[in-house]
């Protein structure tokens, strides 16, 4: 059993990780402040999904039900601390009392529309968060790292797919520029304090607990509820989707890969190497619900990429990441989540 901390673990991507890192039987310490990004009430769901804990959770305040999830969810394999990564006191009184083998972070602020409203928010979570967290673990020795960044860092670039090689030097959302910043200041540490790191990019990830701003939910949901659905541009710009399983899977063998080596600094894309057009997207959510969609259609927005398409062979040959789900499989299994267990 090895102790693993993860930043953002009650998010969407993170809460799947510490189910899969518990179902493994190693031990989870979990850092997440909810963030006001999205309610906060997704994420304790999430918490109490990827924990298997069954009781019923009496929400009364955030403050309140903040400060008595913890204790609703702690064990022996699974400690929930709710605390800012920007607040160095927090991270040091973690480190302190954990002997943590790894950090898994993927705590962000996410989203690359409210980052044009709000940059200095982005870049004080996503950098100077970051740094704390790398500060903690120079200053506590622990010297195993993988990171989320994103597919958005290719910013508009023509050539596909788009490959690690790549310079991405053109962001073009101050989103895009925190991940790029983490990838450079991620570097840093490896260079000076040998903190073995993979920096994974994140292409389009969807599945069971999406992220309630994301597209396929936002489709789903308003399908669903017959409410016309807002599309911005002419639906041919183009994603990477990627299935949250073959993401976990992707996850688990980079652990296993810079855990088990050194020197390691990597950057590597975790897609699927399929680009989908939107209005595919939207015809094939249009099938799984049986439901026919009323489109009203608004102008491209700012800071969005026009495609994204990822070359996997270099996460392939690394950990023999071979993502398996298709896209009419992945969304048969996001609505079948979203018609039984949504509560939101
Ligand atoms: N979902 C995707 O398609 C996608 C694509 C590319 C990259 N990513 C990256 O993957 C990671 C996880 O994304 P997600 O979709 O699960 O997002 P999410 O918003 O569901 O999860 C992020 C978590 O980080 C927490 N957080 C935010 N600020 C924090 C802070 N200051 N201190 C502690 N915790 C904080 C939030 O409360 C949230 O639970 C992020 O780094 C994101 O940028 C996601």
């Amino acid at each position: 059993m090895r102790t693993y901390c993860v930043t953002g673990g009650a998010g969407f991507i993170g809460s799947h990780w510490c189910e899969r890192l518990l179902s493994l039987g190693h031990r989870v310490v979990c850092i997440d402040n909810f963030a006001d990004f999205y309610d906060y009430k997704i994420k304790i769901s999430n918490v109490l999904q990827s924990t298997g804990t069954k009781r019923a959770f009496p929400y009364r305040n955030k403050k309140e039900d903040l400060s008595r999830l913890p204790d609703f969810v702690n064990g022996p394999a699974y400690k929930l601390v709710v605390a800012d990564i920007r607040h160095s006191d927090e991270l040091e009184a973690i480190f302190e009392q954990e002997r943590i083998d790894a950090v898994i972070h993927l705590a962000a602020m996410a989203g690359v529309r409210p980052s044009i409203d709000n940059p200095l928010l982005y870049e004080d979570v996503n950098v100077r968060g970051t740094m704390q967290v790398l500060e903690a673990m120079r200053k506590h020795g622990v010297r195993k790292w993988l990171c989320a960044s994103s597919s958005s860092v290719y910013g508009n670039q023509l050539k596909v797919p788009f490959s690690e090689q790549d310079v991405v030097d053109r962001s073009i959302s101050p989103y895009a520029a925190t991940k790029k910043s983490c990838e450079v200041v991620g570097h840093t540490y490896h260079h000076l304090y040998g903190i073995d790191t993979i920096m994974l990019r994140f292409f389009t990830v969807y599945g069971a607990r999406q992220r309630p701003d994301l597209a396929i939910y936002k489709f789903t949901r308003m399908l669903d509820h017959g409410e016309e659905l807002t599309v911005y541009g002419d639906g041919s710009t183009r994603r990477d989707y990627t299935y949250i399983d073959d993401i976990i899977d992707g996850m688990l063998g980079a652990l296993h890969y810079v855990e088990s080596r050194e020197p390691v600094y990597e950057i590597v894309n975790l897609g699927t190497n399929h680009t989908i057009e939107l209005a595919e997207l939207v015809q094939t959510i249009e099938n799984e619900l049986g439901r026919k969609a009323n489109i009203r259609r608004l102008p491209k927005q700012p800071g969005d990429v026009e495609k994204t398409y990822a070359d996997i062979t270099k996460a392939n040959r690394l950990f023999g990441y071979e993502p398996k789900t298709q896209l009419a499989q992945g969304i048969t299994r996001f609505v079948t989540w979203y018609r039984s267990e949504c509560v939101w």
